[in-house]
Parts: structure tokens; C-alpha cells; sequence
């Protein structure tokens, strides 16, 4: 019975491109964001630290080597950390060449670059506060600078954005410093500790690779912080069969690098 429940879902799982659409343009970059615009893609995760001069910017890696030219301009300042160079360092880096030289000059975003052209787009943006340990007071930050760009209005707050983080603590704090956000937490909790975790978040946000039917559908039994069942955004999915599967489990949200492959495989669901 539970399978033809879940098999039956009335909601087609909504699409997230994965630090934008990154298997077509360099992640976590506007190059991202309007890639995943152009496949009419609505919702954009993004991750999001903080440089050594203070200032939010778009990036997966605590380190900036993996993403820009990083050790071509700096070469004695391995390992390179986020916190350990300025904006004004960062911004002269290319962070489009490594992916495909057709991106060459494409930047490192700040935060209010990228928060631009997600809104330009009128995009949708799941927000993750990546490693926040490292950066302390920065749910308090990040929550300034949504306010500052219009992000905290009710249309957002309720339809178009939600904070994550794998830190439990974190995502906690933002819950208790703006209680109407939506949050999730990034992770495959114990059954037994949802209660503790749907007390400040909207979503549960697992690896596939670590959940299966049974556990989405005893994620969608609890309440989460909004007095909605709790949902379940997995990834990341890049693959047809695999957003087939999932998505017969019932995940309300998939998250991939390839929005344009999730969705013609859920075309017919
Ligand atoms: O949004 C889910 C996913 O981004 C979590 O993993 O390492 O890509 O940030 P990661
Ligand atoms: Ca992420």
C-alpha cells in the first residue's frame, strides 16, 4: 500500500539546478544562473561563505583552487582558503576558464551579484550557508543582506526562498533570528531525531544514495516548523533513472546538475 501511495504522488518533484545549471557552465556562477534560466529552470541552489575582508560570495570549495585560476595569480598562498583573501583579490580571479575556455572571465559572485540575477531571472533560490563554522554570525549576515535586496518580503519568504546547511546549529539559528524563513536541513537524520528537527525546518535534505521510500515517507509523516509535512529535496540526481526512482518515492524536490535531463525524465510522470 505504501508503494502505490507513494507511486501515485500527486506532485511532480519540483527541479532544482544545482549550484545552477553546472554541468552545462561553471558552478555557483551567473553563467550558472542564466544557464538554468534558459532551460526555464525555476529554482537555483547556490552555497555561500565569506572572505577575509567580510563580504558573502558564491562558492562551493572553503578553498579557491578547484573553481578559478587561483594558483596562477597567487602561487605562495596555498591552501588557498575563502577567509584568507580579500573581494578585491577574489574578483580578479577567472572562475569560468577551468570549466571551459568559452567561460574565460567569467567571476566569483558576491552575493549581491548573484542575488541580482536570480531576481532579474525571476528565479527562485535555494540558499545553502556552506561550512557557517567558519564564519561566525554569518546566519545574521546573510539575513541583512536578503533584507537589503528585497528577499525577505512576504512573496519570498513564502514561495521563493529556503536557507540549508549541513550544520544543524546553523540552520537553527536562522529559524530563531527569522522564524518565517523556510529552512532545511542538509542530511539523512534518524527517524527517531525528526521531531527534534522539524521544530525549525521545512525540508529534510538527504543524499539519494542514503534514503529510499520508506524514509521519505516517514519524513512526510512529521510537521515541520511551518505546520506542513515536512519534505524531502534529494540529490544530487543527474541521471534519468535514477529521478525516476526517486521521484516515485515521493521527494518533493530533486536537485541536479542537469535540470534539462530531470525533467524529460519526469515528463511523463
Ligand atoms: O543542495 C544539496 C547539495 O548542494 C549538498 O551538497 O556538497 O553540493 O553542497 P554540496
Ligand atoms: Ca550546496
Amino acid at each position: 500500500a505504501a508503494a502505490a501511495q507513494a507511486a501515485d504522488h500527486p506532485h511532480r518533484p519540483v527541479t532544482v539546478a544545482h549550484r545552477g545549471a553546472s554541468a552545462y557552465a561553471p558552478e555557483n556562477t551567473v553563467a550558472a544562473v542564466d544557464a538554468a534560466h534558459r532551460m526555464g529552470v525555476a529554482w537555483v541552489e547556490n552555497d555561500v561563505q565569506r572572505t577575509k575582508d567580510g563580504k558573502l560570495i558564491v562558492m562551493h570549495d572553503t578553498t579557491l583552487n578547484r573553481t578559478t585560476n587561483v594558483e596562477e595569480l597567487y602561487p605562495d598562498r596555498a591552501p588557498w582558503k575563502i577567509s584568507d583573501f580579500t573581494l578585491g583579490e577574489i574578483e580578479k580571479l577567472d572562475a569560468g576558464s577551468w570549466f571551459d575556455a568559452k567561460f574565460k572571465g567569467e567571476r566569483v559572485p558576491t552575493l549581491e551579484r548573484y542575488m541580482d540575477a536570480v531576481s532579474h531571472n525571476d528565479q527562485k533560490l535555494l540558499m545553502e550557508l556552506k561550512s557557517p563554522e567558519l564564519y561566525p554570525g554569518i546566519e545574521a549576515q546573510i539575513l541583512r543582506q536578503l533584507k537589503e535586496e528585497g528577499w525577505l518580503d512576504r512573496q519570498h519568504v513564502k514561495h521563493r526562498l529556503v536557507l540549508q546547511s549541513f550544520n544543524g546549529d546553523s540552520v537553527k539559528k536562522v529559524h530563531e533570528l527569522r522564524p518565517a524563513l523556510k529552512t532545511g536541513f542538509l542530511g539523512t537524520p534518524a527517524i527517531a531525531d525528526l521531531p527534534k528537527y522539524a521544530k525549525f525546518t521545512d525540508q529534510i535534505n538527504p543524499s539519494y544514495k542514503t534514503i529510499d521510500m520508506a524514509y521519505v515517507s516517514a519524513v512526510h509523516a512529521f510537521q515541520g516548523a511551518h505546520g506542513r509535512p515536512l519534505e524531502v529535496y534529494t540529490w544530487t540526481v543527474n541521471d534519468a533513472p535514477t529521478a525516476k526512482k526517486v521521484a516515485s518515492w515521493g521527494v518533493d524536490g530533486i536537485i541536479t546538475n542537469a535540470p534539462d535531463v530531470v525533467r524529460n525524465a519526469l515528463k511523463d510522470s
